[in-house]
């Protein structure tokens, strides 16, 4: 992993509504690396998100992404910063109006510098990348399983191919099977795509499968971070009652065993080579 900074929150307290949600919270993400933000309910985490997204203004300290302060950097600076992330939301937040199509090509049109005979090549691309049928493109919201409103929503996050990622929560209210097809997913698309990702998760199959470092949010700061198996044995009551009956699993040789395992099977609903190759010489 390259020592490189993407995101850098220093010293930050959030105060909203009165209520002290963050105090001197810190956290460090390194280019090329998948940080899960784990912490009990109501800890803040989405609200960190939304921190580093520009989102929420912290009452105090500052957040550097890519190198730039957010908050402070000039309104065609911070344009150009929010170009290069995508943002899964925590239930997906497709506009229902809108078909899939319609919904993941939105980023692209907003852009207004991509010719119009582009986005449809560029949105169908993507649709195929995170493994959905053309056909699917013409669906509503509403007609779409929950995963495959995961998949849609991945990918108009990844439409601008950004180089860091946020997920809040992308897993929750899968079926085992959807959530680790999505897992799989994530893991083919993190080494293709270069990512740097930021995941909100509470489950622990997800962290097991794709996670570099976890950081953890408890008492209204970042009270550890680091690899799997450190953070796992921290004594704290949070930590303890999420690993609870998990521990035996972040022995190196198990997680090695068992993200091997993941990739072992070959399908995960991605995109056949042919169309990788066409995604490469349109690059
Ligand atoms: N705009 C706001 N005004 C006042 N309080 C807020 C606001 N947004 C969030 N909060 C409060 O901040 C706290 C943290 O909320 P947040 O959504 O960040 O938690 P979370 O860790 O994401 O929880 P969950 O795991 O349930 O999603 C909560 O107590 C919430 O009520
Ligand atoms: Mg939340």
């Amino acid at each position: 992993m390259s020592a490189e900074a993407i995101i850098e929150v220093d010293n930050v307290s959030t105060v909203l509504g009165g209520h002290v949600i963050h105090r001197h919270l810190n956290l460090t993400v390194y280019r090329g690396e998948v940080m899960a933000l784990i912490g009990g309910s109501g800890s803040g985490k989405t609200t960190l998100l939304r921190l580093l997204l520009g989102l929420e203004v912290p009452t105090a300290g500052s957040v550097k992404i890519f190198g730039h302060p957010l908050g402070r950097c000039a309104a065609r600076d911070l344009e150009c910063v929010r170009y290069r992330w995508g943002v899964l939301f925590q239930n997906g937040a497709l506009f229902s109006a809108l078909n899939v199509f319609d919904n993941v090509a939105l980023p692209l049109r907003e852009l207004k510098s991509v010719p119009d005979d582009l986005v449809k090549p560029l949105v169908m691309l993507k649709l195929a990348q995170v493994g959905l049928k053309p056909e699917d493109a013409l669906k509503r919201p509403a007609e779409l399983s929950g995963g495959m409103v995961k998949r849609v929503s991945l990918a108009r996050a990844l439409i601008l191919d950004p180089q860091l990622l946020f997920l809040d929560e992308p897993t929750a209210g899968l079926d085992p099977d959807s959530a680790k097809q999505f897992v799989k997913l994530l893991r083919r698309l993190r080494q293709e795509l270069e990512l740097t990702v930021v995941m909100v998760t509470h489950d622990v199959d997800t962290l097991f499968a794709v996670v570099d470092r976890v950081a953890v949010l408890a008492d209204q700061h970042i009270i550890a971070c680091g690899p799997l198996a450190d953070v796992a044995r921290l004594p704290h009551s949070f930590v303890r009652n999420f690993f609870l009956g998990h521990l035996e699993r972040c022995a190196e040789e198990d997680l090695r065993r068992f993200r091997l395992s993941l990739d072992d099977t070959s399908e995960d609903g991605g995109v056949p080579a042919v169309l990788r190759e066409a995604e490469e010489i349109h690059h």
